[in-house]
């Protein structure tokens, strides 16, 4: 498995992920639209050829907001999620990020436990921010030393 910066050549096999993991998946044009921004960050985790993971984040200055990490449903609980974490991690700590931070489904206990991996902490909550099924979202942070 190899973590590869996205390119639209991902494009197919990141939308066939996101399609069957979320409600409100992104769309094609949305994340072709992301790509092209200075200021996005996406990485693929690809085997075999094909695309298994995937992970975005959007910044400001030395602040990252982590969109969603997915991983196909076959390819799970191999260190495939963390190794896409750590990859925007590594990213961030090399350019100095104060803090990369996101939301996640107060459901989601696998992602909040990856998270917590990471040492992202809770630090809010945002009631009924999602829908499709309606839900809170839990805010989760890593702050990173000065
Ligand atoms: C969350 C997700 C990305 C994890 O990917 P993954 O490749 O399975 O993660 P890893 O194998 O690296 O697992 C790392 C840690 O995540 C947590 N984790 C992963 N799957 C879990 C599960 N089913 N239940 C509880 N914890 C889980 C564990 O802490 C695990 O560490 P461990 O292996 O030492 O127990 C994956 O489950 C997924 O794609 N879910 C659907 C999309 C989604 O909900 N994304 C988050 C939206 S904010």
């Amino acid at each position: 498995m190899k973590i590869e910066k996205m390119t639209a050549d991902h494009l197919d096999g990141v939308l066939e992920i996101e399609n069957a993991c979320f409600s409100r998946p992104w769309s094609r044009q949305s994340l072709e639209n992301e790509l092209k921004s200075e200021n996005s960050l996406f990485f693929a985790a690809v085997e075999d050829g094909r695309v298994i993971g995937y992970i975005g984040m959007n910044f400001v200055l030395d602040e990252g907001y982590m969109y969603n990490v997915a991983v196909s449903s076959g390819h799970r609980k191999r260190g495939v999620g963390s190794a896409l974490i750590r990859a925007l991690v590594t990213y961030c700590r090399k350019n100095n990020f104060a803090f990369l931070t996101l939301e996640v489904r107060e459901s989601n206990a696998a992602a909040v436990s990856l998270y917590s991996k990471f040492g992202f902490v809770r630090v809010g909550e945002r009631k009924n921010y999602y829908s499709d099924p309606v839900e809170s979202a839990v805010l989760m942070t890593l702050f990173f030393e000065v």
